[in-house]
């Protein structure tokens, strides 16, 4: 893990922020939200594919305490996802070509349903992400969790997966995103969120809402490169691989303020997040949630700091709800 992602703390407010107000004894402010329908006692969520299934957290923190998690994608049938080398650092984050290695949802649900059960009767949330290479198995997929997962607070549909064949094909067009929308939407009363591509944003961001969608989620990795100049190969077993991390935070608040801007549907926003101050960008760009990814597997506690982080933030503000700092972003 590069020392570019390793956690820091917040630091002092830059010189042209907003003034501080942070009364002597402040009261807590309510961090309660809702996301695509999903109440949250808190907008802290994490990145799929970042946090395991949630219990591997538990010896750290207690997780019931954030706003939800969001588990690996799953398909209908068990994925091996890619060969070889799977990880490389760079600059600021790390490339990596996973390729959405799953158990299937029958496993998954086997192997970890009683758990993700009990972290939603302990009050958080369990949004399980859905990942196909068809419409046909994303359908089959989802029926499987409908049937198998009573405990499904909603679900997040992965149609961006950088390391896939076929790249983010699903999402990388307003119409073809759609496309898989609208055939799941009639499977499910539960919330369906979308993990978008980063790509066509606000075109993409109408296109899902007017198909049925509850909310969107983004955005994920960006498809980037690592070459090893002595042997002149790919530090991972592919050419290419998806970049996570804080070097591309900026790149990220601006896609959830352009979705923000276009679309009322409510917005995780997911990149780069290291501290409250990246969180906090995100709901002032708009987003009602935030996801931490990379960083909980720099610093398993992550979570936990970046949600104190965020709640002395909204207090800094003066505000007792951090709902009113929502899309609250002056240019
Ligand atoms: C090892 C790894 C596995 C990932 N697996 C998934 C996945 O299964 N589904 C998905 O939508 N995104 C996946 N992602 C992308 C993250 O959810 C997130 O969108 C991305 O890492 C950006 O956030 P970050 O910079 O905070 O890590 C994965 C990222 C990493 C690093």
């Amino acid at each position: 893990m590069s020392d570019s992602i390793k956690p820091q703390t917040s630091g002092a407010p830059a010189p042209n922020s907003a003034p501080a107000h942070t009364p002597a004894s402040a009261p807590t402010p309510n961090m309660a939200v809702n996301f695509a329908g999903i109440p949250m006692k808190n907008p802290l969520n994490t990145a799929s594919g970042t946090f395991g299934q949630g219990w591997q957290f538990e010896n750290f923190f207690d997780v019931s305490r954030l706003g939800a998690i969001t588990i690996k994608g799953v398909a209908d049938k068990p994925w091996p996802g890619n060969d070889g080398s799977r990880m490389a650092d760079v600059y600021g984050g790390i490339i990596n070509s996973v390729g959405l290695q799953n158990p299937g949802v029958e496993c998954l649900v086997k192997d970890n349903g009683e758990y993700l059960e009990s972290l939603t009767k302990r009050g958080c949330p369990v949004i399980c992400q859905v990942v196909g290479h068809t419409i046909e198995e994303y359908q089959n997929a989802l029926r499987l969790f409908e049937e198998l997962a009573p405990w499904a607070a909603g679900y997040e549909i992965n149609i961006s997966c950088p390391n896939l064949g076929d790249g983010c094909a699903w999402g990388a067009k307003p119409e073809t995103a759609a496309e898989v929308i609208k055939s799941l939407r009639p499977l499910t009363k539960r919330p369906l969120a979308v993990k978008m591509a980063p790509v066509n944003i606000a075109e993409t961001a109408r296109a899902l809402e007017d198909a049925g969608a509850d909310g969107l989620s983004l955005i994920n990795s960006i498809s980037g490169m690592a070459i090893d100049v002595q042997t002149r190969r790919s530090k991972i077993a592919r050419p290419t691989g998806g970049l996570s991390g804080p070097a591309f935070h900026p790149i990220a608040l601006r896609m959830v303020y352009e979705a923000a801007q276009a679309t009322k549907l409510p917005i995780n926003g997911v990149g780069g997040v290291m501290t409250g101050e990246d969180a906090a960008e995100f709901i002032l760009a708009g987003a009602t949630s935030v996801s931490v990814g990379l960083t909980s597997l720099a610093d398993p506690t992550s979570p936990m700091r970046i949600l104190e982080e965020l709640e002395s933030w909204v207090v800094s503000q003066g505000a007792t709800d951090i709902n009113s700092l929502r899309g609250a972003f002056e240019c």
